[in-house]
C-alpha cells in the first residue's frame, strides 16, 4: 500500500482474518456467501490521505460512484466531504439517494441520452462533462427547454498512451471512443461560447485507471495546459481542471503503489499556474482496498493433472479475473500452513469463469471460508445475475461492528420485473 495508507485494517488474529475488529467468519454466517465486505477504516484513512495530499490545492474529490456505488459507502464518503462523479441517470439516482446535493455532483460518460441530460440539468450539478460536439448541442437544447444555463466542462482526448494496463482501462489514446479530441477542442469551445444555454468553465481528462506512474498525468496535465491557455483565449471562463481517476492499487506484491505526494505536488503546482481549482475522480483508490469477497469452498476436484477448489463465488459476482486477466490475492481465513496450487473457480457454467488461474494458495477444504482481496472496486457494482444467481450480500464494517447494508437477491428478485401477464398488442 502507498506511503502512510493503513495496511491493517485486514489481519490474521488467532489463526484467522478478520476485517477491523469482526471475525471474517462472523460475517459469513451472518450474511451467508458470497458476500462483499467493506472496512470503513480504510475508506476513511485513504480519503483523509488523499485530501492530505492535496490540502495545499484549491481542490474537490469527487469519488467515482461507478468503482462502488453502496448507498452506505457513499454516505461514509459524503461524510467526509467527499463530491461523486456520476456517469449515468442511476448513478446521479443513487448519489441524490445517499444524500449529495446538486453541487457536490459532477457527471460523465459518452453516451448520455436526452433523459440523462434533462435530469442532470435539473439537479442543478456542479459541471457537466460533455465529450462530443453532437452532446453539447443537445444539453444547450435541453437547457434551453428547462430555462436553465448549465456549468459544463469538456472532456478532452489529451492523446496519451500509457504503458502496463489492461487495454480495456486505458481510455485516453488517440481514436480512443473517449472525450473530444485535442485537434477539436478550440473550435468546439467557440461553439460553446455562442450558445445561450451553457457556460464552459472547466475542462476536463480521464487517462485511464491503474496509472502505474504520475507520467499519464503530467503527460495529460502538459496538454491539458496548453489547450487551457487557448480557450481561455477564445473567452471561456475556465475555473475547473479535472483530471479524472486512475490513482493505483496495489492488488500484488509488486504492483505501483499510489504516490500520494508526488501527485499532489504534481497537480498543485499545475494549479497554481494555471489559477484554477482542481477536481479529482478517483473510484478504486478508496473502494478496491477496503473490500474483500468471502467465498466458501463447495468441492475439490482434481482433473487433467490440475487441482480445483470450486466455490461459491464465480464470475458473475466478480467479473475482473475473467474480463481484465486481474490478479486479486487470495487467502484462506483460517490458513493451516498447507498450500495447494489450484485454481480457483466457480460453479459458472464456462470455463471462463475463475477467480484465479494456477495459484499457489493455501489449501482449503470443502466448507472453508476463502477470502479475495482488494474486491471492493468494480466487483459488486459489475456482478450479474447469470445462471439465474442472486447477487451477493455487501456488508460494511466499522470498528468492532458490522452490518449486511444491502441484503442477498433472492429468487423472486431474480424474476421481480417478469411480467406474468403480458400486454400484448397490435402493432
Ligand atoms: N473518471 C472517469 C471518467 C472514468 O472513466 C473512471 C473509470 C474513473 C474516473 C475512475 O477511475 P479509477 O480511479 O477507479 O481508476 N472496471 C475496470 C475499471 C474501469 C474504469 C472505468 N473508468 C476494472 O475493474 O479495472
Amino acid at each position: 500500500m502507498g506511503k502512510g495508507l493503513l495496511t491493517n485494517a485486514y489481519s490474521y488474529r488467532d489463526g484467522a482474518l478478520h476485517c477491523e475488529d469482526v471475525p471474517a467468519e462472523t460475517i459469513a454466517i451472518a450474511a451467508g456467501t458470497p458476500v462483499f465486505v467493506y472496512s470503513a477504516a480504510v475508506v476513511r484513512d485513504r480519503y483523509r490521505a488523499l485530501a492530505a495530499a492535496l490540502s495545499g490545492t484549491p481542490s474537490r474529490i469527487h469519488y467515482s460512484l461507478k468503482a462502488n456505488g453502496n448507498r452506505a459507502l457513499l454516505s461514509l464518503l459524503r461524510e467526509l466531504g467527499s463530491g461523486v462523479d456520476v456517469v449515468s441517470g442511476g448513478e446521479l439516482a443513487k448519489a441524490i439517494r445517499a444524500g449529495y446535493r446538486g453541487e457536490d455532483v459532477i457527471c460523465g460518460g459518452v453516451g448520455k441520452t436526452a433523459r440523462e441530460i434533462r435530469e442532470a440539468i435539473q439537479a442543478r450539478l456542479k459541471l457537466i462533462n460533455v465529450e462530443s460536439r453532437a452532446e453539447l448541442d443537445l444539453v444547450n437544447a435541453i437547457a434551453g427547454e428547462v430555462g436553465a444555463t448549465v456549468p459544463i466542462g469538456f472532456r478532452v482526448n489529451p492523446e496519451v498512451a500509457i504503458a502496463n494496463a489492461h487495454e480495456y482501462i486505458a481510455t485516453g489514446s488517440r481514436g480512443h471512443k473517449f472525450g473530444i479530441p485535442r485537434g477539436d477542442v478550440v473550435a468546439t469551445a467557440q461553439a460553446a461560447l455562442a450558445m445561450p444555454h451553457v457556460r464552459l468553465v472547466g475542462l476536463d481528462m480521464h487517462v485511464g485507471s491503474q496509472l502505474a506512474t504520475l507520467d499519464p498525468y503530467r503527460d495529460g496535465l502538459r496538454r491539458l495546459e496548453g489547450l487551457i491557455g487557448e480557450v481561455r483565449r477564445v473567452g471561456a471562463p475556465l475555473r475547473y481542471v479535472d483530471v479524472g481517476g486512475g490513482l493505483p492499487v496495489a492488488y500484488v506484491a509488486g504492483d505501483p503503489e499510489p504516490d500520494l505526494d508526488g501527485f499532489g505536488s504534481l497537480v498543485g503546482e499545475a494549479m497554481r499556474r494555471l489559477d484554477m481549482e482542481l477536481i479529482v475522480e478517483p473510484g478504486r483508490f478508496f473502494s478496491a482496498a477496503c473490500g474483500v469477497m468471502l467465498t466458501r469452498v463447495l468441492y475439490r476436484k482434481s482433473s487433467g493433472g490440475k487441482e480445483y477448489v470450486i466455490a461459491d463465488a464465480g464470475m458473475n459476482d466478480l467479473i475482473r479475473p475473467s474480463h481484465y486477466d486481474a490478479v486479486h490475492r487470495v487467502t484462506a481465513v483460517r490458513p493451516t500452513g498447507r498450500r495447494v496450487t489450484a485454481d480457483l473457480v466457480g460453479p459458472i457454467c464456462e470455463t471462463g469463469d475463475f477467480l484465479a488461474l494456477d495459484r499457489d494458495m493455501d489449501d482449503v477444504a470443502v466448507g472453508d471460508l476463502v477470502a479475495v482481496h482488494e474486491a471492493g472496486a468494480y466487483s459488486y457494482v459489475m456482478a450479474s445475475n447469470y445462471n439465474a444467481r442472486p447477487r451477493a450480500a455487501e456488508v460494511m464494517v466499522d470498528g468492532h461492528r458490522f452490518a449486511v447494508v444491502t441484503a442477498r437477491e433472492t429468487y423472486d428478485d431474480l424474476m421481480r420485473l417478469e411480467l406474468d401477464d403480458p400486454n400484448w398488442r397490435d402493432a
